[in-house]
C-alpha cells in the first residue's frame, strides 16, 4: 500500500534521497492544489499533537493549518501545558500520546528526545527542530530552490554563519544527498562536527554533490546560487553574544558578499526569523549595544528582488503538509517508485 505509511521524519537520513524528492514534488503539488481550491483531505478524522519546548511562528503555523487543510484536529502542547521530562519522563509522555493521537510533532532541544518519541509512541513523529536537525525546513527550502531554478543536482548552495547550528548541518546532509554543491562558510570554531561532515561525504560520493568547508567567506560565495544564513545565536544557545558577533560578522551576508557569488541570479534564502534591522526589540537592543544596523544579513539584501525569503516561509506549510499526508495519509504511493 502506501510506502511512507507510519514512518517519522526525525531527520533528513530517515529517507533515501528519491524520498525527499518525492516529498518535495509531493509538497510542491499540495501548494498547487491549495492555490486551486482543491480539496486534499488525506487526514479526516486524525489527531495531530503539537508539542514546543521552544518557541515558534512558522513551523507552529504551518502545522496547524496543515492538519485542518488535511481535515485533521492539532492540538498545541506548549512547554508549561505538558509534564514531558519534567514530572515526567518522555517515554511515559510519548505512551500516553501514542495512545490517543495519530502523529505527533515535537520541537525542542535534545534530538534523543524526538527519537524516543517515536520509539515508544507507536505513531509517526515528525521533527520541527531540535538542537541538531531541521528535517521540515528541508523540504521547504529545497522546494523552493527547484521552483527557481527546475531542478537539483549540481546547484551550489552556500551558507555562511554558524556552522554548527541545526541549520547548517540540515542543509550540509541534505544538499549531499541531493546532488547540490554545498559551502560552508565559518570560522574555524563554529564549522561542523566532523561526524557530520563525514555522514554528508557518504551522500556526496553518491550524489556528486561537492562539499567546501572554508573560513573564507569569499571562496565561500564564489560560484553561489543560493546564499544562505540564519541567526548567528540560536534559541536555547548560552554564549557571549559580542563575541560570536565578532567572529561572525565577516561572514554577513551583505552587498559585497552577494557580488562574490560572480552571479547575477543568485538566490537570498534564510529560515526566519532574521536579524536584518532594528525593529525587533532583541535586534533593536543588539544593534544598540554593539552599534550594528544588522547582523546574519543586512537589510537591503534581505529586502531585495533576489531575497526569497517569505516564498521559503510560506512553503514550510505545504512541505509539512506533504511529510504527515505520506506518512499517515489514506494514499497510495507504491515501494516500486523508490526501488
Ligand atoms: N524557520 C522556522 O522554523 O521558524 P519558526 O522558528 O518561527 O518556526
Ligand atoms: N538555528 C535557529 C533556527 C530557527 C528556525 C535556531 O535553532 O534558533
Amino acid at each position: 500500500n502506501n510506502h511512507f505509511e507510519g514512518q517519522s521524519f526525525l531527520k533528513e537520513i530517515d529517507f533515501t534521497p528519491q524520498e525527499l524528492t518525492y516529498l518535495i514534488d509531493f509538497a510542491s503539488h499540495l501548494k498547487a492544489m491549495k492555490q486551486q481550491n482543491i480539496p486534499h483531505p488525506y487526514l479526516q478524522g486524525k489527531n495531530i499533537a503539537l508539542l514546543f519546548e521552544k518557541t515558534s511562528t512558522r513551523t507552529r503555523s504551518a502545522f496547524t493549518v496543515a492538519a485542518h487543510d488535511l481535515g485533521a484536529h492539532p492540538e498545541f502542547l506548549g512547554k508549561d501545558d505538558i509534564q514531558l521530562g519534567k514530572k515526567e519522563s518522555v517515554s511515559d509522555t510519548a505512551k500516553v500520546l501514542g495512545s490517543m493521537f495519530d502523529g505527533i510533532e515535537f520541537r525542542g532541544f535534545d534530538q534523543a528526545t524526538v527519537e524516543t518519541l517515536a520509539k515508544d509512541s507507536g505513531v509517526p513523529v515528525w521533527n520541527g527542530l531540535t538542537d541538531d536537525w531541521h528535517p521540515t525546513q528541508m523540504i521547504a527550502d529545497f522546494m523552493t530552490l527547484k521552483a527557481h531554478f527546475g531542478h537539483l543536482a549540481g546547484l551550489t548552495l552556500t551558507y555562511v554563519g554558524d556552522g554548527r547550528n541545526n541549520m547548517a548541518n540540515s542543509l550540509l546532509v541534505t544538499s549531499a544527498m541531493l546532488g547540490v554543491n554545498i559551502h560552508i562558510g565559518a570560522p574555524a570554531d563554529l564549522q561542523p562536527a566532523a561526524t557530520v561532515v563525514a555522514l554528508a561525504q557518504q551522500y556526496a560520493d553518491v550524489s556528486g554533490s561537492e562539499i567546501l568547508i572554508t573560513a573564507d567567506p569569499t571562496q565561500a560565495a564564489a560560484n553561489a546560487d543560493a546564499l544562505y544564513t540564519d541567526v548567528w545565536v540560536s534559541m536555547g544557545e548560552q554564549v557571549d553574544y559580542g563575541a560570536r558577533i565578532q567572529a561572525l560578522l565577516p561572514f554577513q551576508i551583505n552587498a559585497d558578499l552577494v557580488a562574490a557569488t560572480g552571479k547575477a541570479e543568485t538566490i537570498i534564502m534564510h529560515c526566519l526569523p532574521a536579524f536584518h534591522d532594528h525593529q525587533t526589540k532583541t535586534g533593536a537592543a543588539l544593534g544598540e549595544k554593539y552599534d550594528l544596523p544588522a547582523l546574519e544579513i543586512t537589510d537591503d539584501v534581505f529586502n531585495s528582488p533576489q531575497a526569497v525569503v517569505f516564498e521559503e516561509a510560506g512553503n514550510r506549510m505545504p512541505a509539512i503538509k506533504a511529510i504527515m499526508a505520506v506518512t499517515l495519509g489514506n494514499l497510495f504511493i507504491p515501494d516500486c517508485l523508490f526501488a
